[in-house]
């Protein structure tokens, strides 16, 4: 119920045990009760598909200027966003995706080559989380060095959002400041002899009639780094559980690998990667028949809008011939994720690796996984048996 003054009352908890538990179950349970529901932690949420598609389609009232730090282009509203945009969105063009595929390839290999077969294996610590931080750097143009540095920054960088230590996150955003000049730094002082990578690239780029300041570029890099690195973790996890869980689909899967772009979109619709993104409101709004002031925090919940049974019917029936339109696993609007095409293309092809080189991917009897705590989705640790 709405308070009269001040804060509302709390509809519910994210971060309580049984939330966390099972935060899908848990978000489906909210959808059904409260699909526009208050809390302390998240301001409003918004549980159901027509409400997530009202506040992307109208980013007047729905306003990504959530922070009062630096973040492009994700934390910005046009026109502002727009120029930033268009920058960014060269980055990602499709023959430059496209070129990634050969190393995307090889390092999805070597790794699912370099698994233990025929015994428990926990599948995210010994390929999911090496992989995504092995082909983020790869598509950079990092180095090695940085791949064990950049893992333990995304687990404190989680540990301090699940907390809502917003001075720590501000530390942790300051850490990774540190790695990211020191590339930098080296670049500038490479001048023409600087690697030919996307880094390099990002020196060069101009916003209007400007260079891009320090800041900005270790923004972006900070903006794609937390793209990519948790959710293709997430990702890797999710889709390996579910062909575990489903020997049928991961059979078929094996024999008809051009099945697996629509595969993977539909298992990551119904177990989502990414939990959320934030919004806030730039005026009164009537919304699931609250409503809302201006200046509040809304976050949209992809992991339940993805299974409004409203758009979707039975949320886990798994189907290849659903409207790609309907699916917001990308988001939509002008906040669309820039490099779907590159998560697309690195998802088919560490899949098509792994079937490619293993008879059975198999969940192990009696061992549990442990579910990845908010923000991160997916899981902690996955037992797994390879053969
Ligand atoms: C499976 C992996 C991924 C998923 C599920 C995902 C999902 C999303 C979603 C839902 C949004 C929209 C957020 C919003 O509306 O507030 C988004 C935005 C964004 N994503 Fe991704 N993403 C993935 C991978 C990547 C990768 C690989 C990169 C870059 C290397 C990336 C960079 C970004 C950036 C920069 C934005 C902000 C765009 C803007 O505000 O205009 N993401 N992503």
């Amino acid at each position: 119920m709405d308070a009269i003054l001040g804060k509302p009352q709390p509809d519910w908890d994210p971060r309580s045990d049984t939330v966390l538990a099972d935060q899908i179950k848990a978000y489906d349970a909210m959808r059904r009760r409260c699909p526009v529901a208050y809390s302390d932690y998240l301001g409003w949420s918004l549980f159901r598909h027509a409400d997530v598609v009202r506040a992307l389609d109208d980013h007047h009232t729905f306003s990504n200027a959530v922070s009062r730090h630096l973040s492009v282009p994700s934390g910005m509203d046009p026109p502002q966003h727009t120029a930033y945009r268009r920058l960014i969105e060269r980055h990602f063009e499709p023959t430059r995706v496209a070129a990634f595929e050969p190393l995307c390839r090889t390092i999805s290999a070597d790794l699912a080559t370099a698994l233990e077969r025929n015994t428990e294996i926990d599948l995210v610590a010994r390929f999911a989380r090496l992989l995504a931080v092995k082909i983020q750097c790869a598509f950079l143009g990092w180095p090695a060095s940085l791949h064990e540095p950049l893992l333990r920054w995304v687990r404190k960088n989680h540990e301090a959002t699940l907390a809502g230590d917003t001075a720590r996150m501000a530390a942790i955003a300051l850490e990774f400041d540190g790695y990211i000049a020191d590339l930098l730094e080296t670049r500038r002082a490479a001048g023409a002899a600087a690697p030919d990578d996307i880094t390099t690239d990002l020196l060069r780029e101009s916003v209007g009639d400007r260079p891009l300041t320090h800041e900005e570029i270790v923004s972006i890099l900070r903006n794609w780094t937390v793209g990519e690195l948790g959710t293709i973790t997430a990702c890797v996890g999710i889709l390996c559980h579910y062909l575990a869980e489903h020997p049928q689909l991961q059979q078929q899967l094996r024999e008809q690998h051009h099945l697996l772009p629509a595969a993977i979109d539909e298992i990551l619709r119904m177990r989502a990667p990414l939990i959320s993104n934030r919004r806030v409101t730039t005026a009164p709004v009537e919304i699931g028949g609250r409503t809302i002031p201006a200046g509040e925090r809304i976050t949209l919940m992809w992991a339940s809008a993805n299974r409004d049974e409203a758009v979707f019917g039975d949320p886990d029936e798994f189907r290849l011939d659903r409207d790609p339109a309907q699916n917001l696993l990308y988001g939509r609007g002008i906040h669309i994720c820039p490099g779907a095409q590159l998560a697309r293309l690195e998802l088919r092809v560490v899949i098509e690796e792994l079937l490619k080189q293993t008879r059975q991917i198999a969940l192990i009897p009696g061992r549990q996984p442990t579910a990845a705590l908010y923000p991160a989705s997916g899981f902690s640790e996955l037992p797994m048996k390879i053969s």
